[in-house]
């Protein structure tokens, strides 16, 4: 076995830049499935991968798949040489020491330890492997992020060592949560966050079998930086970031407002368009990608995290999950367009140089409240003119003034991962758990 290649990371290789997966191609579907029976296809996948990567059942003793991810297979085993290394990553074991006597902290640990092995599938390119272990590597410290034990190479096959984080498949608590554990949730996955924009990383593809949450412990930790990427990595400059003033001034002399100017009812469009197509990574999950990754924004910064945390706050508020399931970008534009309406879209492409026109009807000029949405996806319509005005809580208002500042199309008015950790909605979480602190007091004293 040797160590992880390194190379050093320049260029996004041409594959990542049109990368896209779909919500439901993942299984994410980990438990603690130590005392499960195993599939026998499962055994057999894990016999090959032993034999086949020379030594590496020295290490680890492979115990079961726990998760199937679109660049990766990830399997749960034994670290059997636990004890022969310092171990800062396991967050348990610092946990359980502390509460032992100075004589029991001396001595080794007994207990099995788990890791995740996550064997990164040999086509991805050398540049992608290294890119997503150098960025958990510098990320190893950071709050709710799971930090990388090691890593190893064994001819084309490399395989990342993970603490094991026990969490349940989001699909069997999203749609029960409370709107108190939705804080909670939040809370966790903003930390993360927070620590990873500290550092100006971009994970890219948040979502939820990305962020392994113990519901138990209202604790999660953020896993999968694939697709991460530092900020200013392949910019070039986008209308966005130009001074308000320049921007207008662009805008009105397009040949998009010329055209308009002169009554054309609808966009003319050049015959043959010589102008290069324009190219921007817009790698990530579709369905929680931010509108300016589908306009293709050439400058995309951290913000685009802080939408994707905004799809999954909309999937628990509404207890639809997927929320979005387009087909391609175009598709996924129109769905946020469903929602915010057209005149909305249209200034958030011009934000970024571009023109947004649709000649659907069905799409109204200033979309639906989420407030509605919510409404209408949790069944509570009001149809019935008569009955009482069905409303969303008081809680409920709550997280939508929150939503509204992560579902912000235009990033730079979106809030931050620092500032949302500062919002009411979140702050609240605090004060509800000290509360639950109290009521624990009062039962015990
Ligand atoms: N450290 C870990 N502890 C427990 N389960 C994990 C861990 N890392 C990944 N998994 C499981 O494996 C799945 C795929 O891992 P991920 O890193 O997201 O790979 P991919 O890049 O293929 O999506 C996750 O959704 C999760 O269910
Ligand atoms: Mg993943």
């Amino acid at each position: 076995m040797a160590k992880a290649r390194t190379q050093s990371m320049r260029h996004i290789d041409e594959e990542l830049l049109d990368e896209s997966t779909d919500p439901l191609e993942e299984s994410g579907h980990t438990v603690d499935s130590s005392d499960e029976e195993i599939d026998e296809n499962v055994a057999d996948e894990m016999g090959r991968f032993e034999d086949s990567f020379i030594g590496i059942n020295k290490r680890y003793r492979l115990i079961n798949r726990i998760g199937e991810g679109t660049f990766s297979t990830v399997y749960k085993a034994e670290d059997l040489e636990y004890n022969k290394y310092e171990n800062r990553w396991d967050v348990d074991e610092r946990e359980s020491r502390k509460w032992q006597s100075p004589a029991g902290r001396k001595r080794q640990s007994r207990r099995p330890h788990y890791v995740a092995i996550k064997k990164i599938y040999v086509t991805s390119s050398p540049i992608r492997i290294f890119n997503e272990l150098e960025l958990l590597h510098d990320l190893k410290n950071g709050d709710s992020v799971c930090p990388l034990v090691t890593a190893f190479r064994h001819q084309d096959q490399v395989v990342a060592i993970l603490p094991y984080y026990q969490h349940q498949d989001f699909r069997d608590y999203y749609r029960d949560m409370t709107v108190s554990e939705m804080r909670l949730y939040m809370k966790s996955l903003l930390t993360a966050l927070r620590s990873v924009h500290q550092k100006r990383i971009l994970h890219r593809d948040v979502k939820p079998t990305n962020f392994l949450y113990n519901p138990q412990h209202s604790r999660g930790v953020l896993v999968d930086f694939g697709l991460a990427e530092r900020e200013g990595t392949d910019w070039h400059k986008c209308v966005c970031t130009n001074a308000l003033e320049d921007r207008r001034y662009q805008i009105a002399h397009s040949v998009y407002m010329q055209n308009q100017q002169a009554g054309h009812p609808t966009t003319s469009y050049p015959k043959t368009d010589n102008r290069s197509s324009r190219r921007a990574n817009r790698a990530g999950t579709r369905g929680f990608r931010a509108p300016e990754v589908l306009l293709k924004c050439t400058q995309q910064n951290t913000s685009i995290d802080m939408w994707s945390v905004g799809v999954v706050l909309l999937t628990l508020l509404t207890r639809r999950f997927p929320f979005f399931h387009s087909a391609d970008d175009i598709d996924a534009l129109l769905e946020i367009t469903t929602i915010f309406g057209r005149k909305k879209m249209k200034e958030t492409a011009l934000l970024h140089g571009q023109v947004f026109e649709t000649n659907v009807p069905t799409y109204s000029e200033n979309g639906h409240t989420l407030e509605k949405i919510i409404l209408w996806c949790t069944g509570r319509t009001n149809n019935d003119k008569t009955g009482p005005k069905k409303e969303l809580t008081p809680e409920e208002k709550e997280a939508v003034a929150f939503l509204y500042r992560l579902l912000e199309c235009d990033s730079a008015k979106r809030i931050t991962a620092d500032e949302a950790l500062h919002h009411a909605f979140i702050t609240k979480a605090y004060e509800e758990s000290e509360v639950d602190d109290e009521l624990v007091d009062l039962v015990e004293a």
